[in-house]
């Protein structure tokens, strides 16, 4: 059988060709990084563990009517999605302050602000992901300002979708990264993928990391977190 064609590599998944030119197939690897890719190690299983996170993730939110990428999950580490073109920004959630906002702001950990907020990041690997405002995002030219009234309607939405789904499970959705594509026929979509290394999760009652902050953090029980994180997801569907 003929190798797809790879489109794209990144840290965490791969994005080969399918034979529908509209369509994606988004492989999980096992790697994790942190620091802008100065921390790097693998992590057995953590592909699968986020393919099925995410999957199940997305499909709650197409549930809910939010416009995603995602189609289905092929197998263990495969997913089908829409082809986008990446909006090269970071759309970052925060319902508790936590990691670099803390340290931003001079925060304690674990404060609730009565506001939730919002952060973009221009994804450029070259200046490090640089923390950006709306006027910046214009002015380089990925996104009008129109498109990011919309983005910003989205993320809400998706924010509280999130919220409940998580509760539901007994954590915390202290906060998330998003991000959102292009399809062909110019609709605005959230793509990507969400997971326990994309979000920051609390458990409710410990108040223990079920996330990449485990890896950043040097914490130990990584793939263990995932796994939680997994499996409460599955037992609510049962
Ligand atoms: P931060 O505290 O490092 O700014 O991260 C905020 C949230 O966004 C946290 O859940 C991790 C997530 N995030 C990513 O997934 N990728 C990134 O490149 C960044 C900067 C944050």
């Amino acid at each position: 059988m003929k190798q797809p064609e790879l489109l794209y590599e990144g840290k965490a998944k791969q994005l080969f060709r399918t034979e529908d030119d509209d369509v994606v197939l988004m492989h999980y690897k096992d790697t994790a990084t942190a620091f802008n890719n100065i921390k790097k190690a693998t992590i057995a299983g953590k592909g699968v563990l986020n393919n099925k996170i995410s999957a199940i993730i997305f499909g709650c939110l197409n549930e809910a009517g939010v416009p995603t990428h995602y189609i289905r999950r092929l197998n263990d580490r495969d997913q089908l999605c829409r082809r986008v073109e990446i909006i090269p920004l970071e759309i970052i959630v925060r319902n508790i302050v936590a990691g670099s906002l803390a340290k931003r702001l001079g925060l304690e950990e674990g404060f609730k602000p009565s506001n939730t907020i919002y952060d973009i990041c221009y994804k450029s690997d070259a200046l490090g992901d640089p923390l950006i405002n709306d006027h910046h995002a214009v002015a380089l030219g990925v996104v009008t300002y129109d498109e990011l009234k919309q983005i910003y309607s989205m993320t809400a939405r998706i924010n509280e979708v999130l919220k409940s789904l998580f509760d539901r499970i007994n954590i915390t959705l202290v906060d998330f990264k998003i991000e959102f594509g292009r399809t062909s026929d110019g609709r605005i979509v959230l793509a990507d993928e969400i997971s326990p290394d994309t979000c920051r999760l609390w458990d409710k009652t410990t108040k223990e990391r079920l996330d990449r902050d485990r890896f950043r953090r040097d914490m130990g029980r990584v793939r263990e977190a995932y796994e939680v994180i997994l499996d409460r997801l599955e037992a609510l569907k049962k």
